[in-house]
């Protein structure tokens, strides 16, 4: 396994992805473990490094809207709209599957989700690959099963570095610059359902389907499609995440700039916007278990955009399991 920066090995990465290799990948929302989205035996290793059950589907991800059809087909009007829009960028589709979609990447669903990442690494990677043959890199974010998703080549070796072998690969593309990841989009039914929320946000969506489409955020009790990052439980650090109260001695504390630091607090971040505090937000988290802290406060952002997905991602994290 090798951490590099150099670029040139970026055709190295796409050659080892072909051959069934593993590849970790920056993206600009988190760094993914990549695999070749038809290569069974190398998908089965993915779900064997992050400790994931199998029925939980992979997001494909290509480097072009022009080879959206090769994976996804009855694309409606509303997903071809937001794909040119938000794509290559934070957003995920999913969409009714053609038949090179296998089971072992949709966890038996007749759907697959696509993204189109706005990463420059992930982009040239995702191009080699694709001149090499390739049609497609699944990539779930290069982490244990209900951790903390990496946002640095060392997190993922932190991450995953004991269950990598040799020949597999950690591409360094510095910290990615959403920090959170994409927001996942429903596009099956004849209106959009926003499954996981992200760096595009309601306000984005709305803006460009225009108000008179109706977008349904993602409701748990009829949830229909499996997708499971909505767990109750997930983007878990081992420090105890709590989001109220009083932080004592010797807590992390996670908050917005202005507030000030408690006597004997560690402050783990403090984040000048929300964009700040969604992208420093899974650094901070695993900054408190690298200081092996017990709790940390964090003081939720207020408002629309993306501080709805940072909410979301702090629930999950502070859920008791
Ligand atoms: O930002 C991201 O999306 C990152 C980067 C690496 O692209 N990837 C990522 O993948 O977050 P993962 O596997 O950690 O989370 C993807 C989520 C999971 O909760 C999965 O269940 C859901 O997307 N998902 C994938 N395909 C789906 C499908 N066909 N139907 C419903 N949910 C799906
Ligand atoms: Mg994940």
């Amino acid at each position: 396994m090798i951490i590099s920066e150099n670029k040139k090995l970026i055709s190295e990465a796409a050659s080892k992805l072909k051959l069934g290799d593993l590849v970790a990948f920056p993206t600009e929302t988190v760094y993914g473990l990549g695999a070749d989205a038809i290569n069974k035996k190398a998908v089965a290793r993915i779900y064997e490094v992050k400790g994931r059950p199998t029925d939980h589907p992979l997001i494909v991800h290509i480097s072009s809207i022009k080879n959206l059809d090769k994976w996804a087909k009855e694309i409606p009007e509303y997903g071809l709209t937001l794909a040119s829009a938000f794509w290559p960028g934070p957003m995920t589709l999913i969409l009714p599957r053609t038949n090179l979609a296998k089971n072992f990447i949709t966890g038996g669903q007749d759907n697959v989700g696509i993204r189109i990442p706005a990463h420059t690494l992930a982009l040239e990677l995702l191009n080699e690959f694709e001149n090499k043959g390739g049609l497609g890199v699944v990539a779930p974010s290069a982490n244990r099963f209900g951790a903390v998703s990496p946002t640095t080549a060392s997190a993922v070796e932190i991450e995953l570095g004991d269950y990598l072998d040799d020949m597999d690969l950690i591409l360094d593309g510095g910290p990615s610059l959403v920090g959170i990841e994409s927001t996942i989009i429903d596009c099956t039914k004849s209106l959009p359902t926003v499954l996981r929320s992200g760096a595009i946000t309601y306000e984005m969506i709305t803006e460009i389907l225009g108000s008179t489409i109706d977008i349904k955020r993602f409701n748990p009790e009829s949830m229909e499609v499996k997708a499971p990052g909505m767990l109750e439980s997930h983007y878990s650090p081992k420090a105890k995440v709590l989001l109220s109260g009083v932080p004592l001695p010797g807590d992390g504390l996670i908050a917005i700039e202005s507030f000030q630091t408690p006597e004997g607090v560690i402050r783990l971040a403090s984040p000048k916007n929300n964009e700040d505090y969604a992208r420093l937000l899974y650094e901070a988290l695993r900054l408190a278990d690298s200081k092996e802290l017990k709790r940390v406060y964090t003081i939720p952002p207020t408002g629309g955009g993306i501080a709805v997905a940072i909410n979301d991602r702090l629930t999950k994290s502070a859920f008791e399991k």
